[in-house]
């Protein structure tokens, strides 16, 4: 049976060389409860990956922490030497246990984040290498300072970010080029508005993470449910397709450790949204953030 490809969702260029399709896979999910260990069904995680080429999905985002190294490992067996796909991955979080994650920024430690990456992953250069979070305890020019001086020896041959702001962009790119952002965000998730558009406005990829949500859209009887009904789609579809129409430097990278989850999702790159149902869905999905906002005070 064929199944609708990435292919839809049109192309990016990362750092302006590295063209992928925009509709990506996440590849945290193939880990076990917690991100911590081996998946539940390691066969069924395997049987993801083996697929991402035939769905045509050619950008993985993954991490040293997802596991850790369970996920880098798994996407080595399964896909290595990765022909024509970019495997991007991160550093500069240590795991202490499930769902606990620690930043540590000091460069001698990012320096091993890549250099363990490059041997789990087995290649000569990573194509993308974010740092995952900007340690808040280390001078952040030193860590941008050693992500330079990796990208100029040849490890690593495009840098992000994750979970920044526009002003910390800047700082970033005050040291060294910036090819992609990777922040929390999705339809009724907003706060990065301003960095998305820094990112249109710069040619830098933006990446949103958690993109199948849609916090208080989602509810029954709601308007998510209203034009899922009409395009005969599931609400992370119409999710997904949102975000694909709100930018064209926006690379979402759903994440699943099921077959007939991927499929459905790499799906949605062929869906299209309707103008009105478009403008409406990024209204309401502003006004939910804002109404989140107010209550959190
Ligand atoms: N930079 C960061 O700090 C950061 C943080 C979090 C994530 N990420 C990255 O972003 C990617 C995506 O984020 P995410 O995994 O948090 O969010 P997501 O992709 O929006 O959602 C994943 C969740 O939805 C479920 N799911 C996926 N497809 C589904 C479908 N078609 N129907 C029903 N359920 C479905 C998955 O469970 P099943 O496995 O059961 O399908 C999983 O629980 C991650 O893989 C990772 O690469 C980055």
């Amino acid at each position: 049976m064929t199944h609708p490809t990435a292919h839809a969702s049109g192309t990016f260029a990362i750092g302006g060389d590295l063209t992928v399709h925009r509709l990506g896979f996440g590849a945290m999910r193939i880990t076990g409860p917690g991100i911590w260990g081996d998946p539940v069904d390691p066969q069924e995680a395997r049987r993801v990956l083996a697929r991402l080429p035939e769905l045509g999905v050619d950008l993985v985002d993954t991490a040293d922490s997802y596991g850790p190294f369970v996920s880098e490992d798994l996407l080595r067996e399964a896909l290595h030497p990765y022909p024509g796909m970019l495997i991007a991955t991160k550093g500069g979080l240590t795991r202490h246990g499930p769902d606990v994650w620690q930043p540590v920024g000091r460069p001698e430690y990012l320096r091993q984040c890549v250099l363990m990456s490059l041997r789990r992953l087995g290649v000569e250069r990573i194509d993308l290498w974010q740092l995952h979070r900007i340690d808040p305890a280390v001078p952040r020019d030193e860590q941008f300072g050693v992500m330079k001086e990796m990208r100029d020896e040849g490890l690593i041959r495009h840098l992000g970010l994750s979970q920044v702001s526009v002003e910390e962009i800047e700082a970033a790119r005050a040291v060294v080029p910036i090819a992609t952002v990777q922040n929390l965000y999705h339809l009724a998730r907003r706060d990065s508005e301003e960095a998305l558009a820094y990112c249109e406005a710069h040619g830098i990829g933006f990446i949103p993470w958690f993109p199948l949500a849609a916090g208080a859209l989602a509810k029954p009887g709601g308007l998510l449910d209203d034009v899922a009904g009409r395009l005969g789609a599931s609400h992370g579809q119409v999710a997904l397709a949102w975000l694909l129409r709100k930018s064209p430097v926006m690379l979402p990278i759903p994440g699943t450790g099921k077959v007939a989850h991927l499929e459905e999702n790499v799906a949605a790159a062929a869906l299209e949204l309707p103008d009105d149902d478009f403008a409406a869905l990024d209204a309401a999905g502003a006004a939910a953030w804002a109404e989140e906002l107010a209550q959190r005070g």
